[in-house]
């Protein structure tokens, strides 16, 4: 190996100062733009259909149909925030591994799942996710586009970037006419949801918390009533509003689209 650890340390120290001079991931007028590349670790999960990485932590159940696709990762609870990083965008590279594909400059993933702590194994042999570590347990699709998957764990460089998502907001309903769940998805920008907001059409704005991974919830009665959204981005603190998404039947179960998305 022509590079050292102590040359590539060398090289990051220099490139991070870089950065320092060129600016933190920057927020031009609410659109988001790339964070400084940074290293961590990544493994993947499942296998080359991607069905295991259905139904992950951040409730977006089938990925296929939700917009995300097969291009997605676990995140170790460190990058997972709590749920807030649900529906972030990545590009990941392989690096310092004989396993990298050299021609392969990168992949993009988004975030659907946390990958929890093992603390029966110790953080450098299985326990990869384990705090603080920061780790991508990528969809074995994703992984086999940046390596070897024999390799089973690389080393890589990654970094947050918006999300390119095409079509509006879509937002899956769960719970009864007294408690509504809505997931929001195909989040475009930034790709996360810091807050959120529903109005009936005989209400207005009520505050909704934030439920686990990428739901949020109201306790109001709603039934009966056209529901619209408005929903603020967790990295730009752009506001959207979605005008009356579901209509006055709404049902729990069903996912509605809007024709309004982060940019
Ligand atoms: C990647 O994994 C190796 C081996 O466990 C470890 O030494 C290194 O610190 C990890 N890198 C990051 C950024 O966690």
């Amino acid at each position: 190996m022509a590079v050292t650890l102590q040359h590539y340390s060398f090289l990051l120290l220099s490139f991070s100062w870089m950065l320092m001079i060129i600016g933190r991931p920057r927020i031009v007028a609410g659109y988001f733009q790339p964070s400084q590349w940074t290293p961590a670790n990544a493994t993947f999960y499942g296998d080359e259909s991607a069905s295991a990485t259905m139904g992950g932590a951040c409730g977006y159940g089938n990925l296929f149909i939700n917009g995300y696709g097969k291009d997605t990762a676990a995140l170790s609870s460190t990058l997972f925030n709590n749920g807030y990083a649900c529906g972030t965008c990545y590009q990941i590279q392989c690096v310092q591994s004989s396993a990298c594909y050299s021609n392969v400059p990168y992949t993009t993933v988004t975030a659907t799942n946390i990958c929890p702590p093992n603390w029966a194994e110790d953080s450098n042999n299985g326990g990869w996710c384990n705090p603080p570590r920061s780790h991508f347990d990528m969809s074995k699709p994703a992984f086999m586009k940046i390596a070897q998957w024999e390799a089973g764990i690389v080393p890589v460089m990654y970094r947050r970037v918006p999300c390119e998502r095409s079509g509006g907001l879509r937002f899956s309903f769960q719970g009864n006419g007294y408690w509504l769940l809505v997931y929001v998805m195909n989040v475009g920008g930034g790709g996360d949801i810091g807050n959120m907001w529903v109005k009936g059409s005989g209400t207005g704005w009520i505050s909704m918390s934030h439920n686990w991974g990428a739901s949020y919830q109201a306790f109001a009665t709603l039934s009966g009533q056209s529901l619209s959204f408005k929903a603020i981005s967790y990295t730009t603190q752009e506001t959207i509003i979605a005008w009356n998404v579901a209509p006055t039947n709404w049902g729990a179960g069903l996912t509605y689209s809007s024709d309004v998305n982060f940019s």
